[in-house]
């Protein structure tokens, strides 16, 4: 009776071990045959009431189905153990054989590219790099440019006022009394910086833009000194073959004053869109440096002469990249940015 037993709950532990498939239901299992409150402990507990004879025997068999349930589950772990590992060694393979992630790495914006370029340029000629505020007082926008209030020149650059007599500048050429009233002659300077006028946005026009003042004072400085200087920098921005001329202008803070041009980089002077038919393209503008302009800083135009120039930064960087639309400058679309 009890030999049956033993033999059933051994078949029916070894079909049971066989069909477990994960660990913890193992464990249920070893507590269920072999636990204290187990099936075969049940049995064993029983074993009292048997005879002398058959007590040996049947406490062999249960010894030898208790092994077998302990074999069987030490075994059926193991097999557990070796199926886990070789399921995750399967998922968490590599293939190392596919492209990898690339990295996007920063580029500079084309307005920093050429602005440093320029300023490389000029530090080589043995200028100093200085910077001016943006919001500027009206004095060092217009007045000591000799643009007293109701001059003309003045509606040319209307500007966003802060108080009656603090705007945000509308040029760069507000840093040469600030530099001319500090430092006394020799001055070369180059003065790089946003500017701001009231004018609507459109492929030419921007109310925020960037110009590159340039500044020299010494003793005989001459209109020569001004052409070969601008035009080392154009060549070194545009090439060798660069050319560019001066033509007459006027600016109330130079004299005398002229326009620059270059010749258009596309059709070289024949005449083409780029350049509306005109065969050169407006750069900057430059003079020399007016002597009142000189005098209300304290320096003796009798001694002293100098010229001046205000390039845009924005022109020259679309002139070189060929961009047709300023905006592109400033929407910061990676797609275009990208290019550089
Ligand atoms: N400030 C002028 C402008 O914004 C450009 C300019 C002209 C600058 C002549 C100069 C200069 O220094 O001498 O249109």
């Amino acid at each position: 009776m009890m030999k049956e037993q033993l033999e059933k709950i051994k078949e029916l532990a070894e079909s049971e071990l066989e069909k477990c498939g994960a660990a913890d239901a193992l464990e249920a299992l070893r507590v269920k045959y072999l636990g204290k409150k187990g099936e075969l402990t049940a049995i064993l507990k029983q074993m009292g009431g048997l005879s002398a004879e058959e007590r040996p025997v049947v406490g062999q068999l249960a010894n030898s189905v208790r092994q077998t349930i302990e074999e069987k589950l030490s075994a059926r772990a193991a097999e557990l153990k070796s199926e886990l590992a070789a399921k995750k060694l399967k998922e968490e393979t590599l293939d190392v054989t596919l492209p990898a992630k690339s990295r996007t790495v920063g580029k500079l914006h084309p307005l920093t590219v050429t602005l440093n370029e320029v300023k490389e340029i000029f530090l080589g000629m043995g200028f100093e790099v200085v910077e001016g505020p943006e919001v500027e007082y009206d004095y060092y926008n217009f007045e000591a440019l000799n643009i007293p209030p109701d001059h003309p020149a003045r509606d040319t650059q209307d500007t966003f006022y802060i108080t009656d007599n603090v705007l945000l500048r509308t040029q760069t050429s507000s840093v040469q009394a600030r530099v001319m009233e500090k430092k006394k002659p020799p001055i070369r300077v180059i003065s790089p910086g946003r500017v701001y006028r009231s004018d609507a946005v459109d492929a030419t026009h921007s109310p925020l833009f960037h110009q590159v003042e340039g500044l020299v004072v010494d003793k005989s400085i001459t209109m020569a000194d001004l052409n070969g200087t601008l035009e080392l920098m154009m060549k070194r921005i545009y090439g060798e073959d660069c050319k560019i001329r001066l033509r007459p202008h006027h600016f109330p803070f130079t004299e005398p004053s002229a326009e620059v041009d270059m010749m258009c980089f596309n059709c070289h002077g024949e005449g083409c869109p780029m350049c509306k038919n005109e065969g050169w393209i407006e750069i900057l503008g430059a003079g020399m440096v007016h002597p009142h302009v000189l005098e209300m800083c304290g320096i003796d135009p009798e001694v002293y002469s100098g010229f001046a120039f205000g390039i845009g930064l924005e022109r020259i960087t679309m002139g070189r990249y060929q961009i047709s639309d300023m905006r592109l400058l400033y929407e910061n679309d990676m797609r275009f940015l990208g290019q550089f």
